[in-house]
């Protein structure tokens, strides 16, 4: 008798969670961003949450939990019930590089079910304006000549600007001192502020500071000028050729989400991004949209699997210490 009540319970609970995913989303949807509040991660969050509230018919709203690199954050989301009213917003670091520099108690890719592959950067080599150096080769001769190394701002160890940061020295030779922050909005206004020297920054954060004049930027991470500022040069023509990195960023959900509410978010977060004046918002940023075919949620799956691939040597090789 017991195993025919057990099975009934255990179809009906199946049946009202099926039901209830059906209907998904009832309530507010809360989008956990990993790092504080005015840097890119919560500027690009928030833009897609503004059009995503729409499609969903609920409120989309943005929490930031910050701390250790962004794996605070993304470790919430990675708790939080597999219902999908909470998404982890992340990027290259928060979702492969904290896996090379952190012990974490959740996995990057078995405790996560990937949502969308969002807009992507090359990262932006910025300094305060008080350097004595107007090209990226002068700012290489003026760190080189320093007694002690800059202090370079960064989102934490294994953040985004941290990684680009390590992936600089590897390339130049040049030591760094890194001075972390909860997010790279808080360092870039230090930056303007002459308290630190430079960001290997994502270019959609310090674009503004620099067409305003407050910093001064050197070269971009890639091979191509950004549409959006032409008038930057890239590392290869401005002497660190093949210095390239691309900090693409992404929402996941904890594993076990069921399908059709991954779907739902997914199909809210791409017709964000079909958007014009959300497409306007992002490339006036310097972002560039995810191609059309890299929409799928298996598409974030397989560029996160490779990232990981990449970027894991060259982390675990500059053996960061985190306390
Ligand atoms: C990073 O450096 O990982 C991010 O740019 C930090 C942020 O979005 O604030």
């Amino acid at each position: 008798m017991h195993r025919i009540i057990r099975a009934a319970l255990v179809t009906t609970i199946a049946f009202a969670a099926g039901a209830r995913a059906d209907d998904f989303p009832t309530r507010p949807v809360t989008i956990i961003v990993p790092f504080a509040a005015g840097g890119p991660s919560d500027a690009m969050a928030r833009i897609l949450a503004e059009r995503m509230k729409v499609t969903l018919g609920q409120a989309v709203l943005v929490e930031n939990v910050t701390g250790a690199g962004g794996s605070i954050g993304v470790g919430r989301a990675v708790q939080s019930p597999p219902d999908g009213y909470t998404i982890s917003f992340g990027h290259l670091g928060t979702h492969v590089a904290n896996g090379a520099v952190y012990k974490l108690k959740y996995d990057l890719v078995a405790d996560l079910e990937p949502v969308v592959l969002l807009p992507s950067n090359p990262m932006i080599i910025v300094s305060k304006n008080a350097v004595p150096a107007t090209s990226l080769k002068e700012l290489l001769d003026w760190l080189k000549s320093r007694a002690s190394p800059a202090a370079a701002g960064t989102a934490g160890a294994g953040s985004g600007s941290h990684i680009a940061g390590v992936y600089f020295e590897n390339v130049t030779g040049i030591k760094l001192q890194y001075v972390p922050y909860r997010g790279t909005g808080p360092a870039l206004n230090d930056l303007v502020a002459g308290q630190i020297d430079l960001i290997v920054d994502q270019t959609s954060n310090s674009i503004n500071q620099v067409r305003a004049g407050t910093i001064r930027a050197y070269a971009v991470t890639d091979a191509k000028r950004l549409a959006s500022a032409p008038e930057i040069p890239t590392t290869d023509e401005a002497g660190l050729k093949g210095f390239h990195m691309t900090l693409w960023s992404g929402m996941w959900v904890p594993k076990g989400t069921p399908k059709n509410v991954v779907a739902r978010l997914n199909a809210a977060a791409v017709e964000a991004l079909n958007d014009p004046a959300v497409k306007k918002q992002m490339e006036n940023l310097g972002l560039e949209m995810p191609p059309a075919d890299q929409l799928t949620p298996d598409a974030l799956g397989v560029r996160q699997k490779a990232e990981i691939a990449k970027w894991w040597p060259m982390i675990k090789a500059a053996d960061i210490k985190v306390d």
